[in-house]
């Protein structure tokens, strides 16, 4: 497999709104993340990925960009921009921007000017269509977020297609001279000395013809329609001749991905678009379709799934690696045990970071952070999460169960301010109120704490990251699992001689793990581990809660 930086390195996000405040407005800005560029670095991370940092109204959070070619003013300036740039490459940590190109915000220019009907020259950057009738929509569409797919504009007597908030139209892909613009914001954000784009939903861009109705569900309706549609490919091939000028990364986000369709993209050779792309497999262990329809979580499922892409893409692509972001609640409080949370937190680690690909560390998650637990809906920021809410409130749901599923599912859990210190507001803000509750727990986990802790999850993390980094079997290996009882999950790295063995609990239970015959344990040397004393009896040992062990094997 060839070596590539992009494959060496591990990347930190950070969703700036909540990471660090500078100026002490309430709300986290490019200030406050030049005062952490040094915290990051000693994480050992290569690269950091932000999520939106550009003008936006927030119906999503800077997930609705208003302008693609400037910084909001919550967050800074452009300059400053700039200045977090040149500081973090004076680091050698890269910087790779959030290019979220399937739709913008309404009050994108392009969308104000759009909607002043047909002969004006951006009429077609979006998708308007007439009605089917009189106060009918033109399909069955249901957005992810919020009702209907489109919505109605009086003064042109046409409908937009939004398949997130309705204050996200969805770009007309299918104009090439939006695919133009498109091409054009990744020069001028790459000219900059930018390394690379993470590209939100980038599976959704290309609609089919017709615009068909689709598949009735509570929500997504229309979504076999847009996921992976007619054109994704050849748009991804005409982005690619741009982003060939530059040495830059990419990573797809492509909810309800396989590894046969992954393949099509990010094989390596002459047809790959991406370096590499996110899919959502692994993040459905503890639920159906959506984090919403909650069930209890699996590892078996967690398994297969990690076998299938480790074994996949094995000397053809490259896996990105992650167990948190903006959209996923705190892992520890599903994958793992809040009872357990330093055990746990550190096997969760162990467990993806020692798979090979690129891994994504997610802010708070370095230290444990686990869900925040809000009981009232009234304090909730995310609109999926509120209108989730409202939808299972309308299917006759109590507000009891309704808000237990919240408080699990709610990427808002994920939102909360960074946890610095045992400070007001955890250090995160010097503001009275910050923009968003902190989680209650920031006493007990923070970083203050953490630094002053030996045993900490992220002391653990460096150590991590660095034995990923020191070693080349973790990121170029092959990936075997191995035949364990269920609530282990155990697996081996090999590369020429080496091979690494690594073991997962997730269960507080005991378990017995029994090493395969043809290698030994007793002989071997153990790299990491999450307890002291690490017995070993007939080549195997019994559990501890959530323990994890790798070894070296001989
Ligand atoms: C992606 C983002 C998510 C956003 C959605 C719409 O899934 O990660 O935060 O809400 O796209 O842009
Ligand atoms: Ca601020």
């Amino acid at each position: 497999m060839e070596k590539k930086w992009f494959k060496e390195m591990s990347v930190y996000q950070i969703w700036p709104r909540s990471f660090c405040d500078g100026n002490g407005d309430g709300i986290g800005d490019l200030k406050g993340v030049i005062s952490k560029l040094d915290y990051i670095k000693s994480l050992g991370v290569d690269a950091i990925w932000f999520s939106p940092l550009y003008p936006s109204p927030n119906a999503d959070y800077g997930y609705d960009i208003a302008d693609y070619r400037n910084i909001s003013s919550d967050y800074g300036t452009l300059d400053e921009f700039k200045t977090m740039l040149d500081e973090a490459h004076k680091r050698g940590l890269k910087v790779i921007m959030d290019l979220v190109v399937n739709h913008t915000s309404d009050e994108h220019e392009w969308f104000k000017e759009s909607k002043k009907g047909e002969n004006n020259p951006y009429h077609d950057y979006y998708i308007w269509r007439k009605g089917r009738k009189p106060g009918k929509e033109p399909n069955n569409w249901l957005s992810t977020f919020q009702g209907k797919a489109w919505e109605y504009c009086k003064e042109i007597d046409k409908y937009y297609l939004h398949v997130f908030a309705k204050g996200q139209p969805d770009l007309n892909m299918d104009n090439p001279k939006v695919r133009e613009e498109v091409k054009n914001i990744m020069r001028f954000w790459l000219d900059m000395g930018v390394d690379g784009f993470r590209e939100d939903v980038i599976t959704f861009i290309s609609k089919k013809e017709g615009l068909p109705n689709g598949f009735p569900l509570p929500t997504a309706t229309g979504i076999e329609h847009y996921s992976n549609g007619p054109h994704l490919m050849e748009y991804l091939h005409e982005f690619k001749d741009v982003l060939d000028e530059y040495d830059c990364f990419t990573v797809g986000e492509a909810p309800m991905m396989t590894t046969k369709k992954a393949l099509k993209f990010i094989r390596e050779g002459e047809n790959q678009v991406l370096n590499t792309m996110f899919h959502f497999e692994h993040m459905n262990c503890d639920n159906i379709i959506t984090n919403w329809i909650v069930t209890p979580f699996r590892p078996s499922k967690l398994k297969k799934v990690y076998k299938r892409w480790q074994e996949d893409l094995y000397k053809k692509a490259w896996n990105a690696n992650y167990i948190e972001n903006h959209d996923q609640p705190r892992i520890i409080s599903r994958y793992g045990s809040e009872k357990y949370r330093v055990e746990s937190g550190k096997m969760l680690g162990t467990m993806y970071i020692l798979q090979s690909g690129t891994p994504f560390i997610y802010q708070g998650q370095e230290i444990g952070m686990t869900n925040a637990n809000i009981p009232s809906i009234d304090r909730y920021k995310d609109v999926s999460s509120i209108n989730n809410y409202n939808l299972f409130r309308k299917l006759g749901f109590s507000d009891k169960f309704t808000m237990k599923i919240c408080m699990y599912a709610a990427r808002d859990n994920a939102r909360t301010p960074m946890q610095w210190t045992n400070d007001k507001n955890a250090g995160f803000t010097t503001a009275d109120e910050p923009w968003f509750e902190v989680n209650k727990n920031y006493h007990e986990i923070n970083v203050q704490q953490a630094e002053n802790d030996p045993d900490s999850i992220l002391h653990y993390y460096r150590k991590l990251l660095s034995f990923r980094k020191e070693n080349d079997i973790v990121k170029y290996g092959d990936f075997q699992l191995l035949n364990t009882e269920k609530n282990i999950f155990a697996y081996i790295r090999h590369m020429g001689e080496q091979q690494l063995l690594v073991v997962c609990s997730f269960s507080e239970k005991e378990c017995a793990f029994r090493c395969p015959k043809q290698f030994d344990i007793e002989s071997s040397e153990l790299v990491l581990s999450n307890y002291d004393k690490n017995i070993v009896i007939h080549n195997g040992f019994m559990t501890r809660p959530y323990e994890t062990r790798v070894y070296f094997i001989k």
